[in-house]
């Protein structure tokens, strides 16, 4: 089995001539979740998303981006219908997109523009002992900190199919921010932390990216974004 997973990442703010491109290939199902955004730079970037997303898949498939059709889980994670070995994942914050693929393993990829952090979100969101860490570090570092420790748990909850819905407690991953993340515990699945690999990586200045698979051994190949590039 082909181990690599390859992460895409590109801006999302782009030319008009790249939108009207993008723009055509949408769906009717994008269209309408599209529409329904209120502002004009997020239906733009959502656009961008999509459009970027169905140029790799449709080089990778030898399909061509229109003509690509997704089908959405219970809790609305797309798969490519007509090859369903094909595995990707995508996310997206502020004015950037990413999008991880591979191939006959489940991946979950996690995005997020690092922003000053409340506290109170922090205890939401996070795990006592990973809020008793955050507590722990200086103000400078804090929203690195958190992100690093949320955009895991998203990944996570992303290769599962499943939604930020799920109560906060159903997987335990390691809290310290300094060393690697692993996988402790992920209730009401046998398989442990032994075949689950988490990553993080930096995809631009001032976000923290995060993924997440099935199985181990797997290499990550991190490309930047052109039309000529895949
Ligand atoms: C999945 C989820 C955690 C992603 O949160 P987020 O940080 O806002 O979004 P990201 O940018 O990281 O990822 C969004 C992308 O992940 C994919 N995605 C959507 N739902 C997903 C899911 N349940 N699992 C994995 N990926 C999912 C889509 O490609 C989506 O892009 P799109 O919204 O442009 O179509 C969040 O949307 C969620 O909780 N969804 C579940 C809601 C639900 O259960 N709805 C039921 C009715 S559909």
């Amino acid at each position: 089995m082909n181990s690599q997973i390859t992460v895409w990442i590109f801006e999302l703010d782009r030319t008009a001539g790249d939108l009207t491109a993008f723009n055509s290939w949408l769906s009717g199902d994008e269209a309408q979740r599209c529409a329904r955004l209120l502002r004009t730079q997020d239906r733009d970037r959502f656009t961008t998303a999509h459009g970027i997303m169905r140029h790799i898949l449709g080089k990778m498939t030898g399909e061509r981006p229109e003509t690509l059709a997704f089908v959405r889980n219970a809790h609305g994670k797309p798969s490519l219908e007509r090859h369903e070995s094909l595995e990707f994942n995508l996310s997206h914050s502020d004015g950037l997109g990413v999008l991880a693929v591979a191939n006959g393993f489940p991946v979950g990829i996690d995005v997020e523009k690092i922003a000053p952090v409340e506290f109170a979100l922090a205890e939401v969101a996070l795990s006592p002992s990973e809020c008793a860490e955050l507590a722990s570090c200086g103000q400078h570092e804090s929203p690195t900190h958190f992100y690093r420790c949320w955009t895991r748990k998203e990944a996570v909850i992303k290769v599962l199919g499943l939604g930020l819905a799920q109560p906060p407690d159903i997987y335990d991953i390691t809290p310290e921010f300094s060393r690697e993340p692993r996988l402790l515990r992920l209730a009401g699945r046998s398989e442990t932390s032994a075949i689950w690999e988490l990553f993080h990586f930096i995809p631009a200045a001032g976000y923290m990216g995060a993924l997440a698979a099935y199985g181990r051994g797997h290499s990550l190949v991190l490309n930047r974004w052109t039309p000529s590039a895949v």
